[in-house]
């Protein structure tokens, strides 16, 4: 096999998106498109990716990191000139490279494969990607001469009415030989519509020079789909929702009504977990096996065990062990360990706390920077009282510990492993062990004294 390199384009500004954030970075279930893209061309075998970087080179640069080299393009000045920029790092190189775009999240590293594979068969200089779409609007025709063959490629903005009737598009996936790449890009002039410097005029160079110039049909024009503005990115995240739905119910996960299931694109979920309606998973969240997860509920880069049940609640950047059951309306926030067999109930925060196994929380609490033992029962509506309106301090509860419903445990305080706090207490100094600890006032009864006062009619 000949030697493989990559050039994604992703140096425009995306005016038509009308956006601060540059296009290439806009998410697709929650993954930048370049990151799509880069992370398909990953599982090619490629020796060296390039990306053109211009508008937000240095987002783009962050994101990506070190999976790709990086040329930067001073002015967008066309998709040819953006190929240029590449120059340095492969030119004399010998080898196939691929080019492609970086607002085109959907295609998939088989069809690039398959390009690959049909571009060394043919022995061609360049290989376009295309496919036949309904609405080819916006998108360079595939021109081909009477035998079938491929001439050029005319933009929209350039084509003729007949150009434009033709519903064959350049999908902005290439393969080229790398050495005539770069020597046909000497060629490519400014002269059109746009003032632009098009890569896909390379083909018609090529063809005039009486190379081998061939396009590789996929069937799968969804795949295709390139993003230049709002109605496409939504468009390319429906496609790519129901794509990953699709691969979760195929690995044994249920879905109870996936067109109303948001899971982004690097979720792990285990066997036999069910996901209700209206549930969104993002980042890199892992859920394991026979969970229960949802309706409702929003969980953002969690690690959740097995067998845990999460419903009608929010869980960010948290840990959460198997045999947990959290909600209706519960609250983990960021930095939270909820060990094993933990109940955490309605009208519950836990924000950066370690919540130990087997311990509960089930009704109206706030739990704040603590770190809670294992068998630990928060009686409902008891709270931490971590901030002093400056800084945050630790409550730290050990095991077996029982605090009554209603109580404030004023931080920095230690309550001591089996302890009982009553029902009611304000705590404001460590509680030993095993002791039992009353923090109110004490009750009186002052007999017949509404009568004394006469207030009764
Ligand atoms: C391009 C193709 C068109 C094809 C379509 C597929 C050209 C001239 N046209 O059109 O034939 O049907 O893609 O989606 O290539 N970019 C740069 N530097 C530049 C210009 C563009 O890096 O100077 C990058 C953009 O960031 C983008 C990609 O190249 O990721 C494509 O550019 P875009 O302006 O979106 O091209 P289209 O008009 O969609
Ligand atoms: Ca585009």
């Amino acid at each position: 096999m000949s030697n493989r390199y990559a050039v994604i384009l992703a140096a425009g500004q995306g005016t038509r998106m009308k956006s601060k954030l540059y296009k290439v970075l806009h998410p697709v279930c929650g993954k930048p498109m370049v990151q799509h893209v880069v992370d398909q061309i990953e599982k090619l075998n490629i020796q060296e990716i390039v990306t053109i970087i211009g508008h937000g080179a240095e987002a783009v640069q962050l994101q990506l990191g070190e999976k790709s080299k990086y040329a930067f393009q001073e002015k967008q000045l066309g998709t040819a000139h953006a190929v240029m920029q590449a120059k340095e790092a492969l030119d004399g190189k010998e080898g196939v490279t691929i080019v492609v775009c970086g607002d085109t999240p959907l295609i998939k590293a088989e069809t690039i494969d398959a390009l690959f594979k049909h571009h060394q068969e043919m022995s061609a200089k360049a290989t376009v990607l295309t496919a036949v779409i309904d609405d080819p609007t916006g998108y360079g025709r595939i021109i081909r001469n009477k035998d079938g063959l491929v001439e050029k490629i005319v933009e929209h903005k350039d084509a003729t009415e007949a150009e434009r009737a033709v519903n064959e598009i350049n999908t902005g996936t290439y393969c080229f030989d790398n050495r005539a790449l770069f020597e046909s890009l000497e060629h490519v002039s400014n002269e059109n519509v746009q003032g632009e410097y098009y890569l896909p005029d390379v083909i018609e160079i090529l063809k005039k020079q009486g190379e081998v110039v061939t396009a590789y049909k996929t069937e799968d024009f969804q795949e295709t789909l390139g993003v230049n503005d709002r109605i496409a990115l939504a468009e390319a995240e429906q496609i790519m929702r129901t794509r990953i739905n699709k691969s979760h119910m195929k690995n044994g996960v249920s879905l109870i009504d996936p067109s109303n299931t948001y899971i982004d694109a690097d979720v792990e979920i285990g066997q036999d977990t069910i996901i209700y309606p209206g549930t969104i998973i993002k980042g890199k969240t892992v859920i394991g096996e026979d969970c229960r997860i949802g309706p409702n509920t929003e969980i953002d880069s969690c690690h959740v065990g097995n067998v845990t049940v999460i419903r009608q609640s929010v869980a960010h950047q948290s840990s959460i062990g198997s045999h947990v059951n959290i909600g209706p309306f519960a609250h983990i926030r960021p930095a939270s360990n909820i060990h094993d067999e933990v109940k955490v109930g309605n009208f519950v925060e836990i924000k950066k706390a370690e919540f130990g196994k087997g311990s509960k929380a089930s009704h109206l609490s706030y739990i704040g920077d603590a770190e809670v033992g294992s068998n630990v029962n928060i009686g409902c509506g008891s709270i931490t009282v971590n901030y002093d309106g400056k800084n945050k301090f630790l409550t730290k509860i050990e095991d077996d510990v029982f605090v009554g419903c209603n109580s404030n445990l004023v931080a920095p305080v230690i309550i001591g492993k089996g302890s009982y706090i009553a029902a009611g207490s304000t705590i404001t100094k460590n509680v030993p062990s095993d002791a039992l600890s009353i923090a109110r006032a004490r009750q009186v009864n002052k007999e017949n004294y509404v009568q004394k006062l006469n207030l009764k009619k």
